[in-house]
């Protein structure tokens, strides 16, 4: 069989460190693949005014499944400030290249699992009834829709006639009819029963395979009528064709009260945009945070896999680096996953599990130390040496 392309995207600051310590994983483990690095990040806004350039957005077309690391994002006006010299005044705008690629392929659904690996100290426990450490273990794989909500971008301060005309035609708009228009604010949540069910149909289809016996929607369709109410009756349409798995709906304030009293209940959970993004990380805190928490935008054909963390650019020069390469390496899996290479998908996790149970090699993280050169005198491994302690593993 032809080898398989993959398109890697390193980005910025400690993106750079990540990806290429994930891809000696993956080799390790036997996939083998042409990886094709990709431009993509600041160093590009800068020098040609687009952080994601068109050529990028044909590699990926072209090849379909890609890794990204990391990108720094500034503010507008910071953005504007480092732009080369010659770029200045030519009408550039900096957008988020990453939410630039979930809009282009249509990336709608985000899987991010939340998993303990026992022998984690970042491990969250809590006291038990007779006052004994518990710690429980969290299997919760977060759903997510990727695109709609209130991260589509359909927002305005001082919206223009029409918007407010439309807004007035609501009996409940009469509140806000008296405050002046430039201090009104108005950022809208769209959902369409098309995505809605999308997010649904996977987060079953995931259950089922994985044999979840329950999938939660957490969203608020009490207050939110409307939207979370079109989640809800999507879930539990889809409900119907899977009689072996329950469905519980929960509200997203009352969901993250339970996921400190009982996160083990919890299997897959679904939800929008907005809430999908609070629950999951809320999730990853219980099971290590940013070091461990790994996601992936998938569409109907293009899968884009990377950890939740940023660019980290306070470490981004540190030699050598301290960082935690595992939620990089994490994400690498859920493109195995997505490719269907489970028995190659499952050994990395293993290994990975075997080294955090271990305990031998730990990275500034993982032993809770301030992040820095002396971490590493402080007992903390360099980022390489987790990788090559994962890569042992493998091999055992
Ligand atoms: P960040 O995730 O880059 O870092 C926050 C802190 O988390 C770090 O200072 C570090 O203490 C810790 N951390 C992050 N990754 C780690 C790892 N692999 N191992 C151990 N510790 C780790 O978030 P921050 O500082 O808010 O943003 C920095 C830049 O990253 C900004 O420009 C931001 O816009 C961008 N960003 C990009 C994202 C992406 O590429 N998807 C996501 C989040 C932020
Ligand atoms: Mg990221």
């Amino acid at each position: 069989m032809a080898k398989r392309t993959v398109v890697v995207m390193p980005g910025d600051g400690i993106g750079k460190v990540v990806l290429p310590e994930a891809l000696r994983v993956l080799e390790a483990a036997g996939f083998e693949a042409n990886w094709v690095e990709a431009d993509i990040g600041w160093e590009f806004w800068v020098t040609e005014g687009n952080p994601l350039p068109q050529r990028t957005i044909d590699l990926l077309a072209e090849h379909k499944a890609a890794l990204f690391g990391a990108i720094t994002s500034k503010p507008k006006d910071a953005a504007a400030r480092e732009l080369a010299p010659e770029l200045v005044d030519a009408g550039h705008v900096y957008y988020s290249p990453i939410v630039g690629l979930r809009q282009h392929f249509d990336l709608d659904v985000s899987i991010r699992p939340c998993r303990t690996f026992p022998g984690n100290p970042l491990n969250f426990i809590r006291r038990g009834p007779l006052g004994e450490v518990e710690e429980p273990r969290v299997d919760t794989v977060i759903f997510r829709q990727n695109t709609e909500g209130l991260y589509g971008g359909v927002e305005w301060t001082d919206p223009p006639d029409q918007v407010w005309e439309a807004l007035d035609t609501h009996p409940k708009f009469a509140a806000f009819r008296s405050v002046p228009r430039k201090d009104l604010a108005v950022s809208t949540r769209i959902f369409t029963r098309a995505k809605c069910r999308r997010i649904c149909e996977e987060a079953f289809s995931y259950a089922a395979a994985h044999e979840y016996s329950n999938v939660t929607v957490c969203e608020k369709p009490n207050v939110i009528r409307e939207t979370s109410g079109m989640m809800l009756a999507e879930a539990r349409d889809v409900q119907q064709g899977y009689p072996g798995i329950q469905l519980w709906d929960t509200n997203i304030d009352a969901q993250m009260m339970w996921l400190t009293k009982n996160p083990e209940d919890y299997g897959v959970i679904v939800a929008g945009n907005m809430f999908g993004d609070i629950i999951s990380d809320g999730f990853a805190g219980l099971v290590g945070g940013l070091g461990f928490a790994a996601s992936a935008n998938i569409g109907r054909e293009v899968g884009v896999f990377e950890p939740t963390h940023g660019s980290a650019p306070k470490y981004e020069a540190l030699d050598p680096s301290i960082v935690n390469p595992i939620a990089m390496v994490l994400s690498a899996v859920l493109m195995l996953d997505w490719l269907g290479e489970t028995e190659v998908a499952n050994r990395v996790r293993d290994a990975v599990a075997a080294v955090v149970a271990n305990g031998a090699v730990r990275t500034y993280d993982m032993l809770k130390l301030r992040g820095g050169p002396q971490a590493v005198s402080q007992g903390a491994v360099p980022t390489s040496k987790m990788t090559d302690a994962i890569i042992q593993a493998l091999e055992r």
